[in-house]
């Protein structure tokens, strides 16, 4: 997929989230938005997938200018899969629930055909035993895996990630980053932003690091780890992988 932007700027209240962000970043399956805390990566995820609105500047996700009235974005934000820090499913529903749900209400598919769908994620994701559990009853990898079975299921046209692993030990953080490294050879489009270095640098083709509201180095993946330019990331890499 491609995506463009176009001097973004995004402001809450006082404080600049993000400055004047122009870009194009070449054709990428795989992109991964890395750098320092509060530098702006969520806020960008956010644009891209219409939840947040920038007050300047437009984006374009695959040469086609995103529209910013509240009709286009409902019906943009419906076809981007979303993950999550938090796992965000409902409590009082079971896994397979919280898949069904979704596809029903929102999507607007027959009960039946809902729950057809994903009964055969679960099969294939080895979700299958989980799937009458509500999510206390699950850990917090597989509720994570089903977060990410959710957004699958409504056959997204790409799917984005937020720190999909930042609240797991490392175990389930492994488990997590196959599944979603699976998704990758499945030819899926994804952006992750991620904390997670060696898996950027794994599943990603592209990389943009963001610092002080600004993309301080963007390219291609391989590169960027190998030979990152800006003192910038030089230090935010060295800090990162010190441990
Ligand atoms: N809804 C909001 N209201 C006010 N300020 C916000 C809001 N969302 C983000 N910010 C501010 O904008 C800046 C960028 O935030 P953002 O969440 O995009 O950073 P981030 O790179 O995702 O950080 P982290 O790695 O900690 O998740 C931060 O200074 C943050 O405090
Ligand atoms: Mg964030």
């Amino acid at each position: 997929m491609r995506l463009e932007f176009c001097g973004v700027g995004k402001q809450f209240g006082e404080h600049q989230a993000l400055l004047d962000i122009t870009l194009a970043v070449p054709e990428f399956q795989s992109l991964a938005i890395i750098g320092p805390s509060g530098g702006g990566k969520t806020t960008l995820l956010r644009i891209i997938a219409g939840l947040e609105i920038p007050e300047k500047g437009h984006l374009s996700i695959n040469g086609q200018r995103l529209e910013v009235h509240e009709e286009a974005l409902l019906a943009h934000r419906r076809t981007i899969g979303t993950v999550f820090q938090a796992y965000n499913l409902f409590p009082h529903l079971t896994a397979l629930e919280n898949v069904v749900l979704p596809l029903v209400k929102v999507h607007g598919l027959p009960e039946r055909e809902a729950r057809d769908t994903a009964g055969a994620l679960f099969e294939r994701f080895q979700l299958a035993g989980h799937a009458q559990r509500r999510p206390a009853e699950l850990s917090g990898g597989q509720q994570q895996r089903v977060a990410i079975v959710r957004a699958i299921a409504i056959k997204p046209r790409f799917l984005l990630f937020d720190e999909p692993t930042s609240a797991l030990d490392p175990e389930m953080t492994a488990e997590v980053l196959d599944f979603i490294a699976e998704l990758r050879g499945e030819g899926r489009d994804l952006i992750i932003v991620t904390h997670n270095m060696g898996f950027a640098r794994e599943v990603s083709d592209q990389c943009l690091f963001i610092a002080s509201g600004e993309v301080q180095e963007a390219g291609d993946s391989g590169d960027l780890f190998r030979n990152p330019r800006s003192p910038l990331l030089v230090n935010f890499l060295a800090k990162v992988l010190r441990y």
